[in-house]
């Protein structure tokens, strides 16, 4: 299921540049299943025809306070009991100042007073007119009121300033949207969340890694804000972007991953390990490149530790974290493996992962896996986007942190 179907959002475009930015929020929108209507101000028709959005969002844009027709006897009411949410992009210094006294005088603000939801401020403006004393002090009220403000961006602007004031990024925005209508059934828990491979380095040039993208790491942890923790991801390197909303902590090698985590474990609630570890690592790094030889070189190598051992042994004594999970990347023997390794390592749950499958394990953005936890529960779960295996391991992850 589309992750906003059955949710209705009231999408305000204010008179700004970015309108145009918009368009493709409507559409995004439209594609996660939502039921989008757009309300246009007066002065946002004059940057993007209304037409287009009607033809986006595949339902009638409304501009004016009073229907013509008479079909809505009150359009601003009618489209604030209709809406889940309300989405203000762009949010004009005007709007945001006219929002923040209570003003009525258009169609969008008279809607947003009557409405008794979720409110987003996606604000949009010159730098000087944001970084002005009275739109802070504006933005400060919408918070005050309970509304959702997204920090906009920095950099150059359409009037040839730079500074804060773009447009925020679609991707904050719709993080904010999923937390929105996401179960808070993580608020006030931190959880770690370990991602990607490590690599172990040879000589300035070369290094030993594996396969793992990071993609089930990176759908875990931003699974885990829309439910309300507060995540820190500690990363191996991959090509992912930095989840929104989330404290991002790069490593590398396996040991640097070894001291991000061990410095954390007591401070976290939950600690889930679904980074591919090194277990190995080259005896020795050259500082200098190694050259070629006439004869093979022969590869010395050493153990590295084991992170989610140490951190089972180690909450033995300290109780910390509450729930341990970790994962078994298994090419054969899974249910064996998994167990074996939930028992040695002391864990709470473990997320067994078939390798061997074409649609499952790295790289790919689907995954197949068993849960096994320590009470001997076992589930195995069908073929899923990693997003969905990351919220059915929370479903158990909050029922052993709630005892159910
Ligand atoms: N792990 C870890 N530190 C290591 C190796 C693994 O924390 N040095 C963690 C992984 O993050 C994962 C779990 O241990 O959560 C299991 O990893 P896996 O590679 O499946 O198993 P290993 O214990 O390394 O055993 P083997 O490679 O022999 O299957």
């Amino acid at each position: 299921m589309k992750p906003f179907a059955g949710r209705n959002i009231l999408v305000g475009v204010c008179g700004g540049i970015a309108a145009y930015k918009v368009v493709d929020w409507v559409r995004n929108l439209t594609r996660l299943g939502a039921e989008v209507t757009v309300v246009m101000t007066e002065s946002a028709s004059r940057f993007v025809s209304p037409l287009t959005f009607a033809a986006l969002s595949g339902n009638k844009v409304h501009t004016a306070m009073f229907d013509e027709d008479g079909a809505e006897d009150i359009p601003h009411i009618d489209l604030a009991r209709r809406s889940d949410l309300i989405l203000i992009a762009p949010a004009t210094a005007s709007t945001i100042a006219r929002l923040a006294h209570g003003l009525a005088d258009d169609l969008l603000t008279a809607a947003v007073l009557a409405a008794e939801n979720q409110v987003v401020v996606c604000p949009a403006m010159n730098s000087n007119m944001y970084l002005h004393p009275a739109t802070s002090a504006n933005l400060a009220s919408l918070k005050s009121y309970g509304y959702q403000v997204v920090d906009p961006g920095a950099g150059l602007m359409a009037c040839g300033d730079e500074g804060p004031g773009r447009l925020p990024d679609w991707e904050p925005v719709a993080e904010t949207v999923h937390r929105i209508f996401s179960r808070q059934d993580l608020a006030g828990r931190s959880v770690l969340i370990t991602a990607g491979p490590t690599e172990e380095p040879l000589d300035p040039v070369r290094y030993l890694s594996n396969r793992s993208s990071g993609k089930m790491g990176y759908a875990l942890a931003r699974a885990a804000a829309r439910r309300g923790a507060d995540v820190t991801l500690v990363s191996g390197p991959t090509s992912l972007s930095d989840p929104p909303y989330i404290d991002c902590v790069k490593v590398r090698a396996a040991t640097e991953m070894e001291k991000e985590v061990m410095a954390r474990a007591e401070g976290m609630d939950v600690i889930i390990k679904s980074a591919a570890v090194s277990d190995f690592r080259p005896a020795r790094q050259s500082e200098l490149k190694i050259k070629k030889l006439e004869s093979d070189p022969v590869l010395e190598l050493t153990a590295n530790q084991d992170i989610l051992a140490n951190l089972g042994v180690r909450r033995k004594s300290s109780g910390r974290p509450e729930v341990l999970v970790g994962f078994a990347a298994e090419s054969h023997d899974l249910m064996a493996e998994g167990r074996r390794k939930l028992a040695a390592k002391n864990l709470d749950l473990i997320v067994v992962n078939d390798i061997s499958a074409d649609d499952a394990g790295f790289a790919v953005d689907t995954n197949r896996v068993v849960l096994i936890s320590a009470d001997g529960m076992t589930s195995e779960l069908p073929l899923m986007t990693k997003l969905e295996v990351a919220d059915e391991i929370l479903d158990s992850v909050t029922g052993l942190l709630t005892g159910h």
